[in-house]
């Protein structure tokens, strides 16, 4: 019924789909409409077979809640129309072409989002900025808002922090929820206070805090900041403890047990990846020139491009370890996903690794337990200048590791899902060419265990293989 608090999200993705599900869950007294421009998206939001995403726990928390307070929608005027507040969770990716190209957040959806609010809106609404934005967004929103001079507009600002993989528990027990809004104004105080209200139903209120607008919007990308410059530092760390003969595992263990630094986000890697974490810092970079800090903006920088180096110091690993050439050799690629539990592949390092090996003529043979094989193939041929009938020479995507590890010349980890560590390494080693080589891009395998059956491993961070080729 139409007195009960309508809200509606716009965006149907990572963010949206998930943050939904979980306030439909905790809050039966509100009615929750996500909507989307993507036809297919909330056709498969609405099956009975796999959501557009996986998340362990989602389909449990959507199914609860589904065609009760819970809909998914491409109706978007309709929505729009008939809520007391707009979540806009739409995709806000680095800029490709223009000013800012490769760095600028792309703000053309977030834009849209708004023109159609404003045109369709006829009733005060507070609209929630729930993607991640550059600073000063919400008020250019505002601004974009209140043009048509058709109703009032309150625009607070709601960055996500969940991860994937863990959106589920995230959502359910955040560590904090940050708002932002006018809290000099009285409207907007009483926007703040709808929104503390939504989260109260679950979230402890000392964990819920407010802020001004632009505090708000910035910390978002301030945290990304400085959880991937822990991962790039470790990374920095790994280069150095494989030259000293130091094992990078023991030294951020080491390192993590001091209470002000923490164990968490200290686990060396082929780099790190996802949809944020990039494309976040790139922003803060382009902020921080357009404001003429040019030096910070330096300093920002290196922190994506010491996960560059990673990756290519990892390919270079895998080429000089196989006596300088895999042209024309097979290597098994397990993991495609960024990281374990999803099946997103946006800036998965594996793609990197791969279009680098592709580009040495390696066939390659990937297995990955969740990411769809057209997405694979739509990752690389992104990524290579070759076409995909060159591609599809030498590519081959396969169901089983087992499958994957056949006659390859190396086995290459580059997600850290689970189930590799339960595979049976006697039976791999016995199907692979010798000597067989596992290049380890997470430090989730038993290396002494791998080179007692006689494989010959790197690991990343870790005192070398003697046996293996190093330049
Ligand atoms: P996504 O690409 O998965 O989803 C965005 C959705 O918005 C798409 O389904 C797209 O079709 C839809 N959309 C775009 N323009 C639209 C419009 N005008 N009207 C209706 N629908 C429209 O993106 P995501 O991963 O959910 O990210 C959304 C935002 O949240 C981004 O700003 C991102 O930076 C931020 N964020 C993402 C994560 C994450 O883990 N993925 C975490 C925190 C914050
Ligand atoms: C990140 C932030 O954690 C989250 O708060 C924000 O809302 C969105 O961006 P996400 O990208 O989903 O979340 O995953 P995250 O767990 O942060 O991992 C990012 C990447 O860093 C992954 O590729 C992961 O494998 C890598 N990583 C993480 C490491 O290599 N080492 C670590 O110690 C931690």
């Amino acid at each position: 019924s139409t007195s009960r608090f309508q809200i509606c999200c716009i965006g149907a993705g990572y963010v949206g789909g998930p943050t939904m599900a979980i306030i439909a869950k905790k809050c039966p007294t509100i009615d929750v409409t996500v909507v989307d421009i993507s036809q297919r998206r909330i056709d498969a939001w609405n099956s009975e077979a796999d959501l557009p995403i996986y998340e362990p726990g989602l389909k449990e928390a959507v199914m609860n809640t589904r065609g009760k307070n819970l809909f998914f929608s491409t109706d978007i005027d309709g929505a729009i129309e008939k809520a007391h507040m707009i979540f806009v969770a739409v995709n806000t990716p680095t800029k490709k072409d223009g000013l800012g190209a490769g760095r600028a957040a792309d703000l053309t959806y977030w834009e849209l989002a708004a023109r159609r609010i404003a045109k369709v809106a006829k009733s005060p609404k507070i609209i929630v900025e729930k993607s991640t934005v550059p600073i000063k967004t919400a008020e250019a929103i505002l601004t974009v808002l209140n043009a048509s001079g058709k109703t009032r507009f309150q625009v607070l600002s709601n960055p996500e922090f969940l991860a994937e993989g863990t959106a589920v528990r995230d959502l359910e027990s955040p560590d904090r929820i940050l708002i932002g809004g006018n809290l000099k104004d009285e409207d907007g105080t009483a926007a703040v206070e709808k929104l503390v209200d939504i989260y109260s139903h679950w979230v402890p209120r000392e964990r819920i805090i407010t802020t001004n607008v632009w505090s708000s919007e910035l910390s978002k990308l301030v945290a990304n900041f400085f959880l991937a410059q822990r991962v790039s530092s470790i990374n920095a760390v790994s280069a150095l403890c494989e030259s000293s003969g130091a094992d990078v595992d023991e030294v951020s263990t080491a390192v993590g047990l001091d209470s002000r630094i923490g164990s968490k986000f200290l686990k060396a890697s082929v780099g790190f990846g996802g949809s944020c974490f990039q494309k976040d810092i790139l922003n803060l970079v382009y902020l921080s020139e357009s404001m003429g800090l040019k030096d910070i903006a330096e300093y920002f920088h290196w922190v994506v491009k010491m996960n560059d180096l990673q990756k290519e110091r990892f390919v270079s690993r895998i080429i000089h370890g196989l006596f300088n050439t895999v042209t024309g050799k097979r290597i098994a690629i397990l993991g495609f996903a960024f990281k374990k539990d999803t099946g997103d592949t946006r800036e998965s390092a594996a793609i990197s690794v791969c279009q680098r090996l592709v580009d040495e003529r390696a066939h390659l043979d990937i297995y990955d337990p969740k990411v769809e094989e057209s997405q694979i193939w739509q990752d690389i041929s992104t990524a290579s200048k070759m076409d995909r009938l060159e591609l599809e020479k030498l590519i081959h995507i396969s169901s089983s590791p087992y499958g994957a590890a056949q006659g390859s010349h190396a086995l290459v980890v580059c997600t850290e899902w689970d189930e590799f560590q339960d595979l049976d390494f006697e039976k791999i080693l016995s199907i692979m060419e010798k000597p067989a080589f596992i290049f380890d891009g997470r430090n989730i395998l038993n290396h002494e265990y791998l080179r007692k059956l006689g494989f010959v491993v790197y690991a990343i961070g870790k005192p070398l293989d003697p046996r293996l080729n190093v330049v």
